[in-house]
């Protein structure tokens, strides 16, 4: 690596990929609204923290910021966890208990896996999004609370929908302003950035000045990163913890996996994809192609057989 790209962010978001600037674009412009926001991407690509800078970039930022994860509710306990319940409504309910939804008054209210929410908890979800009230288990009266609404999905909406496990109506009504995340090997630039970015924060943590051998970078080039940036940061952690200065990595290459992929002899490539990235999986896929013939790559590349021979011995 020779010139150090610089390092974009968008509240605690970092990264200077098109894939990310163009998402920063879309968050400024609807952060300041109501609108309720859905979010799609892989495990790990940074959901929960979009929907946090969101909250804190607007104009709810002082209230409270409630992340709800509905996978990890009871189905039975579900309504009662959002929206609340009244004394005596079911055993053990031996005071009023307020839900997700009263507490996030005022501000954001984060719901984390949407698909994992039963079918009939949907219905109720969407009748509270139209009407903008509704009561808590056991009780009659109406509440009405002003809460902003952000919800996620690590699954494809499309399939969620054909497979039943989420409602094509609260669907619409959740998709008003939906936002893809990009997994992080579709942001190819940004992996080194972010591995430095994680490792000077925990170098100024705790005083150190631990720096990636040159080795370890270029193991985070050419790994898949199936558990995205969460898997990212974790490593960089790890890695920073059982280093002394010189902090290595260890990743098994999954260069198919990644972020070029080959079908019928067309190579696909993501925008940004750093130049020698793209160069080495044209140079290995041309190869291929021609079952290993030097002569001929070289020739359909319009490189000399030196030249070629040169760089596969770089690889
Ligand atoms: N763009 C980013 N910049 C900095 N940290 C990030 C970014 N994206 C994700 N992270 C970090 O990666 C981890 C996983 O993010 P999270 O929002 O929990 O992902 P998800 O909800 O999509 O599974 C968190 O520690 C988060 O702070
Ligand atoms: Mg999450």
């Amino acid at each position: 690596m020779t010139a150090e790209k610089s390092l974009k962010r968008f509240g605690q978001l970092y990264g200077s990929s098109m894939a990310m600037e163009t998402m920063y674009r879309q968050l400024e412009r609807v952060a300041t609204t109501d609108a309720t926001v859905l979010l799609e991407g892989e495990s790990g690509t940074g959901k929960e923290l979009i929907a946090h800078t969101l909250h804190r970039a607007s104009r709810r930022a002082e209230r409270q910021f409630v992340a709800v994860n509905c996978g990890a509710i009871p189905a039975h306990l579900i309504e009662a966890a959002l929206f609340g319940h009244e004394k005596g409504s079911f055993t053990g309910a031996v005071r009023q208990q307020t839900g997700y939804f009263e507490h996030a008054s005022g501000g954001t209210l984060f719901l984390d896996e949407i698909t994992e929410m039963p079918c009939d908890m949907q219905v109720k979800l969407l009748r509270v999004l139209e009407s903008g009230c509704f009561h808590r288990v056991g009780g009659s009266e109406q509440v009405r609370v002003d809460v902003r609404l952000i919800a996620a999905t690590n699954r494809s909406l499309q399939k969620a929908v054909q497979e039943g496990s989420l409602r094509q109506d609260l669907m619409y009504r959740l998709a008003v302003f939906p936002v893809r995340v990009p997994p992080l090997r579709e942001r190819a630039m940004d992996i080194e950035l972010l591995a430095r970015h994680f490792l000077d924060e925990l170098n100024t943590q705790a005083g150190t000045r631990k720096q990636f051998s040159r080795h370890a970078l270029d193991c985070l080039r050419n790994y898949a990163w199936p558990g995205n940036v969460r898997e990212l940061k974790n490593l960089v952690h790890r890695a920073y913890i059982l280093s002394s200065e010189i902090v290595q990595l260890e990743l098994p290459l999954a260069r198919n996996a990644g972020r070029a992929s080959l079908a019928d002899g067309v190579l696909n490539f993501p925008v940004g994809t750093p130049l020698a990235d793209a160069q080495r999986e044209l140079i290995m896929a041309t190869l291929h192609h021609f079952s290993g013939n030097k002569r001929l790559t070289a020739s359909a590349l319009g490189i000399s057989v030196k030249t070629l021979y040169n760089r596969l011995k770089e690889y």
